[in-house]
C-alpha cells in the first residue's frame, strides 16, 4: 500500500505569508477568538476527529486553529477546485494539519483530497463531519457506510448542502444528526448577503477590470446571495436587473428598486451576468445566443450547473486569458463570451471570498455546532437541526464591540410588556429578520 501523504498543498514555502495573513484575519474574527478564550480550559472538542471540507482560505485557517485550540484533531480538504488560497493551505500544512487542497485541482484530485481526510495520521477514522455543500457527507454516507457508526454528526455550512441533507432526510438516507449552520440568522442573513455584497463586485473586478458603472448587470435569483450580489453590483454603479421565479423575492427585488425580468429578455440587455440561485440551468444555449459581444458571465451559487458551460464548450472555441478567466468565441457568429471560473463560484475562484469579519459569524456558528454535536449527541436524533436562537444571538453579540456597536438594555417593565426575557431570546423562531 502506498504511504499516505501527510499533506498536499501547492507550495509549502507560502506558509509564512499565509501565517501573516492569518494573524491579520484573527483581529477581524472576534467570534472565533472569543470562543478560544471561553473554552481554552474546558477543551470541549477533546477527542473529536473532525474532517472538514470547506473552502481552504485564510478565514477557514482561523476556524481550523480554533477547533484545534478547543481540543480537536482536524483534517481538511476544500469544497471547490478553485477556492483554495495556497498560502492558507501552506500555513496549515506547516502547522501540522493534514490538509489536501490547492487552487486549480482537477475533479479527480478533488475527490482524492476528500478521501484523504477520512482517516487521521494515526489510522483512526473521522468521528465528526464539517461540510460545505455536502460532498464529504455524501462520500461518507454513500461510499463509506461502515464509518457512520463512529460519527457523532455533521455541521453543514451552505444552502445547497442543506438542500441535499433535507433530500436525504426525506428519502430516509440521512443516518446521522446534522446541524444546519446556514439557517442560523447570523450565517445566511450575513455571510450569504453582506458577504456577497463585498465579494461579488470584487470577483468581477479582479477577473476583468471592466468598468462596472453604467453597465447593465443581471443577477439570477434574489435570495440571500442574490440580494447581496445585486447590492454589490449596484454599489459599483451598475444598473441591475434581477430574475426570479418566487413572487415574494421578485416583489422584494422590485421594491428594492431593481428591474425584474425574465432571463430570456434580460439576456439581450446584460453586460455582466451572475447566477445566484442554487438551481440548475439558469443560463443556457438560448441565452448565450442573445447576449452582447463580450458579455461577462459568472456564477456565485455553490455548484457549476447554474450555467450551461458544456454547451459553450461544444459551440465555441475556448481560449484562456488568465487563471479562472476564459474567452469563448462562438463558432457560428464569432461573438465572444467571457466566462469566470468555468462557472464555479466566482467570488472564491476569481477573488478571495468573503472578508474575515463576516466569516467569523459563520464559523462561530460552525464551532458551536461542532461543540453541541460532540458533547451532547443524545440531544440530536438523525435528521436536520438548527442551533437555538440563544446561540444565534450570542454569535451576533460577540461581533458588536469590534465595530463599536452599543446595545440598549430592556427594563424589566419593557421586557414584560413585549413578553421576552431581558437577556433574550428576543424574537420567536418564526421571525424573519
Ligand atoms: P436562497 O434559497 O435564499 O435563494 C435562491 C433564490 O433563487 C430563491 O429566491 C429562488 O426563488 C431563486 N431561484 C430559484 N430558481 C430560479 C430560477 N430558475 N430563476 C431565477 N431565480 C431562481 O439561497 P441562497 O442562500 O441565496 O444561496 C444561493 C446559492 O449560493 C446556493 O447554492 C448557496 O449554497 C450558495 N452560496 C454561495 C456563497 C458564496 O460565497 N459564493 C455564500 C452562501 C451561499
Amino acid at each position: 500500500k502506498e504511504e499516505k501523504l501527510p499533506y498536499k498543498v501547492k507550495d509549502i514555502s507560502l506558509a509564512k505569508w499565509g501565517r501573516q495573513e492569518i494573524e491579520l484575519a484573527e483581529a477581524e474574527m472576534p467570534g472565533l477568538m472569543a470562543l478560544r478564550e471561553e473554552y481554552k480550559d474546558e477543551q470541549p472538542l477533546k477527542g473529536a476527529r473532525i474532517a472538514g471540507c470547506l473552502h481552504m482560505t485564510i478565514q477557514t485557517a482561523v476556524l481550523i486553529e480554533t477547533l484545534i485550540e478547543l481540543g480537536a484533531d482536524v483534517t481538511w480538504s476544500s469544497c471547490n477546485i478553485y477556492s483554495t488560497q495556497d498560502h492558507a493551505a501552506a500555513a496549515m500544512a506547516e502547522a501540522g494539519v493534514p490538509v489536501y487542497a490547492w487552487k486549480g485541482m482537477s475533479e479527480e484530485e478533488f475527490n482524492w483530497a476528500i478521501e484523504q481526510t477520512l482517516f487521521f495520521p494515526d489510522g483512526q477514522p473521522l468521528n465528526m463531519i464539517l461540510d460545505d455543500g455536502g460532498d464529504l457527507t455524501n462520500m461518507v454516507l454513500d461510499e463509506y457506510p461502515e464509518l457512520v457508526e463512529g460519527i457523532n454528526g455533521i455541521s453543514e455550512e451552505t444552502t445547497t448542502g442543506v438542500l441535499r441533507l433535507v433530500e436525504r432526510e426525506r428519502k430516509g438516507t440521512l443516518s446521522l444528526p446534522a446541524i444546519n449552520v446556514n439557517d442560523s440568522v447570523t450565517k445566511s442573513k450575513f455571510d450569504n448577503k453582506y458577504g456577497c455584497r463585498e465579494s461579488a463586485a470584487d470577483a468581477i473586478r479582479r477577473a476583468t477590470d471592466v468598468m462596472m458603472a453604467g453597465k447593465v448587470a443581471v443577477v439570477g435569483g434574489y435570495g440571500d446571495v442574490g440580494k447581496g450580489t445585486a447590492a454589490s453590483l449596484r454599489g459599483a454603479g451598475a444598473r441591475v436587473i434581477v430574475t426570479e421565479i418566487d413572487p415574494i423575492c421578485a416583489l422584494q427585488a422590485a421594491m428594492d428598486g431593481f428591474e425584474v425580468k425574465k432571463m430570456d429578455d434580460a439576456a439581450e440587455e446584460g453586460d455582466i451576468f451572475v447566477t445566484a440561485t442554487g438551481n440548475k440551468d439558469i443560463i443556457k444555449d438560448r441565452h448565450f445566443k442573445k447576449m452582447k459581444d463580450k458579455a461577462i458571465v459568472g456564477n456565485i451559487g455553490h455548484f457549476d450547473n447554474e450555467i450551461d458551460v458544456a454547451w459553450l464548450k461544444k459551440n465555441a472555441e475556448e481560449e484562456n486569458i488568465k487563471p479562472q478567466v476564459d474567452l469563448f468565441t462562438m463558432k457560428d457568429s464569432g461573438k465572444q463570451i467571457v466566462l469566470l471560473s468555468q462557472g464555479r463560484l466566482m467570488n472564491l475562484g476569481n477573488a478571495t471570498g468573503h472578508p474575515s469579519f463576516v466569516m467569523s459569524n459563520s464559523f462561530t456558528n460552525q464551532t458551536l455546532a461542532q461543540i453541541a454535536l460532540w458533547n451532547r449527541p443524545e440531544e440530536f436524533e438523525p435528521g436536520v437541526h438548527v442551533l437555538p436562537k440563544s446561540l444565534d444571538e450570542k454569535v451576533a453579540r460577540l461581533h458588536l464591540s469590534k465595530i463599536g456597536v452599543e446595545l440598549d438594555t430592556l427594563t424589566e417593565d419593557q421586557a414584560e410588556y413585549i413578553g421576552v426575557p431581558i437577556t433574550g431570546p428576543y424574537k420567536s423562531d418564526q421571525y424573519r429578520y
